[in-house]
């Protein structure tokens, strides 16, 4: 069914506001998305009505909670395409589902020697925790290189890859260039070799069908607030067999089977690795965010931005003085760019004095701006309730003030 925007629109209170005297173009989706109504509806009904602890109390109240919280797990499972929600863990987010496996798997299985393999677009998340372990284990961190357009040099990753490569952890859709990487090719080519293959899938769950079983990923990590969820929430897919040879993340409650002085027992996948009580009022209020999704369908959600990123590219190209960054063939509805002898910190300045919210600067993506040899860039990333009017905005402001330097 055609997607119709004003209906889209209408479960967004946030988005019906004036900022600097003007009506809010919100375009930093890939910062964070915005929370239906049914999200923040949700969040105040769990604390008005069923707010207690999960899986411990043996009350109505714990048991609802429980309930609802166990929900969510499943529909994550049905999201991804996981095969059994013992494989969905809890995190706060995408930085700490990638630290939860730098820190269990990487802790057991990285030894000296061992290599891992990342790309140069990776969001600092996904660079850290591997040069942390590196550090720890005398293990080698191995970058692939990209080309121009923000694209994966896979004829350089065939030659990277060897019999010590022990992990590719790589993002599969840049948060700060838009590029699609052609994950299922890394993933088969890695396999071969017997590396694990952690997918970083903050930016892409919310844009493209993610299947896990179909990827045949090893992990997956994405964050619910990108996907029209709460803060604090995220997820990590790992299989099952290689979730149960990793140790524990953390020691506390809920993970543990039994305790006593002498030993201490771990709990079942997914609970040996949710330690302490959880974000249990987000988790809930998750499932609404996915309703959503799944009842406008993914492919009219891509069809969508695949529009507005199609009216966006040809229209601001047209700008004297537009330098976009990242011209991947494959890219989701992001665009980076500069505008020649302007700072990206002035332009999106600028564009907030019109009510145009942008994000600006190295996005968590240090090396990669230094691959391209800038320092930052105006991101402007388009959700499925942004409209083409929006997008009229956002290229009048731009010409406006590409126009200062480049007359
Ligand atoms: N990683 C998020 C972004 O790209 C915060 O903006």
């Amino acid at each position: 069914m055609p997607i119709n925007l004003e209906d889209i629109r209408s479960l967004f209170p946030i988005l019906h506001q004036e900022v600097n005297g003007k009506p809010l173009v919100y375009l930093d989706n890939a910062a964070t998305t915005q929370k239906p109504q049914a999200v923040l509806d949700a969040l105040s009904n769990y604390y008005e009505l069923d707010n207690s602890n999960i899986h411990r109390g043996a009350h109505t109240l714990a048991d609802r909670a429980t309930r609802y919280y166990e929900k969510t797990r499943t529909l994550i499972k049905e999201y991804i395409n996981a095969k059994e929600e013992a494989e969905i863990i809890f995190t706060k987010g995408t930085t700490e589902s990638i630290n939860l496996v730098a820190a269990t798997f990487g802790r057991k299985f990285i030894t000296k020697g061992d290599e891992i393999l990342i790309s140069t677009m990776e969001h600092h998340a996904n660079i850290v925790p591997w040069q942390m372990l590196c550090e720890e284990k005398e293990a080698i961190l191995k970058i692939i290189p990209i080309n121009d357009s923000g694209e994966i040099l896979m004829e350089e990753f065939d030659k990277l890859l060897n019999e010590n490569t022990k992990l590719v952890s790589i993002v599969h859709v840049s948060n700060a260039l838009g590029t699609i990487n052609p994950v299922k090719e890394i993933i088969q080519k890695a396999h071969r070799f017997g590396a694990k293959v952690l997918l970083d899938g903050a930016q892409s769950t919310s844009h493209l069908d993610v299947n896990v079983q179909d990827l045949d990923c090893d992990f997956l990590a994405f964050s619910a607030h990108k996907l029209f969820g709460p803060t604090g929430l995220g997820i990590l897919y790992g299989k099952r067999n290689i979730l149960e040879s990793m140790p524990p993340y953390q020691g506390g409650g809920e993970m543990i089977k039994e305790v006593t002085f002498a030993k201490t027992t771990y709990n079942d996948i997914p609970f040996k690795f949710e330690a302490g009580t959880p974000n249990i009022a987000d988790v809930i209020a998750f499932q609404k965010a996915l309703e959503f999704i799944n009842d406008l369908g993914k492919s009219d959600i891509k069809k969508q931005e695949d529009d507005l990123l199609s009216y966006a590219t040809d229209l601001l190209g047209e700008i004297k003085g537009f330098i976009p960054i990242g011209t991947a063939k494959d890219k989701v509805s992001v665009i980076s760019f500069n505008l020649n002898g302007m700072h990206p910190f002035d332009v999106g300045m600028m564009l907030d004095a019109n009510g145009i919210a942008v994000r600006t600067g190295h996005h968590c993506t240090q090396p990669l701006m230094q691959r391209f040899g800038i320092e930052g860039t105006v991101r402007a990333s388009f959700s499925v309730y942004n409209t083409k009017s929006e997008i009229d905005v956002l290229v009048a402001a731009v010409a406006k003030i590409a126009k200062i330097k480049n007359k």
